[in-house]
């Protein structure tokens, strides 16, 4: 029997990338697994490749979408046991060019979205869930053109300790992952599909194990804080970056 047979879990941004490779983990470990993301065709193909999934398509910065979602989730009638809040926005703006319209789009999902996704999600969660946030390394160092999305990662970390500490006495746990650099879609939809290869190949030389990460790395950790193994772990971040931070 998987670590997490007869659990109901949420995946933001479950289409694609690391999400998506959660997605399988879950469903594999025994998880019912609800995805969401914008782009109907990814989700609908996503389905196909998890096995025991239910796409609702929709955008986490709009609270009316999150409903959506969260009422299909009522309608299977099992509560939530995991919930991964792993959507995200990534763009490159220096101090400089940042626009209120890019600081807007990156805090308005990160953030926000990460946010009421939680939120939302509160009359839903069984004693005993974990809610898993997606942050980054990149919350603690300073990548030029990177501010904002860095930033709104470091709110991430800093909300888990206030959501923790709520929600312990419901005997739901709150942690994060801070991925360093994963092999993902994402990188080419930052840096343009022309420079992603030489980009990855300056990602792997700066990671002290030589290499960057898989989607199935990060997939096996939440799966792990998603499970009753990480009981006694609570407002936690694991880094998953190869020693990137740590060495
Ligand atoms: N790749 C890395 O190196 C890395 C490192 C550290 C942290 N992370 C974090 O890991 C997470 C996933 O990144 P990834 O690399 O796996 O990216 P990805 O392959 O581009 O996947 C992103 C997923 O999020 C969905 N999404 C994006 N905006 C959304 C929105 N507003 N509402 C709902 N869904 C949305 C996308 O679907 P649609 O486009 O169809 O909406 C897609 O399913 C992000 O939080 C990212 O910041 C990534």
């Amino acid at each position: 029997m998987g670590q997490l047979e007869g659990r109901t879990a949420v995946v933001t941004g479950g289409s694609s990338g690391i999400g998506l490779a959660t997605a399988v983990r879950l469903a594999a470990d025994g998880a019912h697994v609800f995805i969401t993301g914008r782009r109907k065709g990814e989700l609908d193909e996503a389905v196909e490749i998890i096995g025991s999934a239910t796409a609702v398509a929709g955008d986490i910065s709009n609270p009316a979408d999150l409903d959506r979602l969260y009422d299909a989730v009522r309608a299977r009638g099992k509560g939530l046991d995991v919930l991964f809040a792993n959507a995200a926005s990534a763009s490159f703006a220096t101090l400089e060019e940042t626009t209120e319209e890019h600081f807007d789009q990156t805090f308005g999902v990160n953030v926000r979205g990460t946010l009421f996704t939680v939120q939302k999600a509160l009359p839903l969660l069984n004693e005993g869930a974990s809610v898993i946030l997606n942050s980054s390394v990149r919350a603690d160092d300073g990548v030029e053109a990177f501010g904002a999305y860095s930033a709104s990662k470091a709110a991430l970390r800093s909300y888990a300790r206030t959501w923790a500490n709520e929600l312990k006495g419901r005997g739901i746990r709150v942690n994060v992952v801070s991925p360093g650099t994963i092999d993902t879609p994402a990188i080419a939809g930052v840096v343009g599909a022309e420079k992603a290869e030489a980009i990855k190949a300056g990602f792997a030389a700066r990671v002290p194990i030589g290499r960057m990460g898989t989607s199935a790395e990060v997939a096996a950790a939440v799966a792990f804080l998603a499970s009753d193994q990480s009981s006694f772990i609570v407002g936690a971040n694991l880094y998953l970056d190869g020693g990137e931070k740590q060495l």
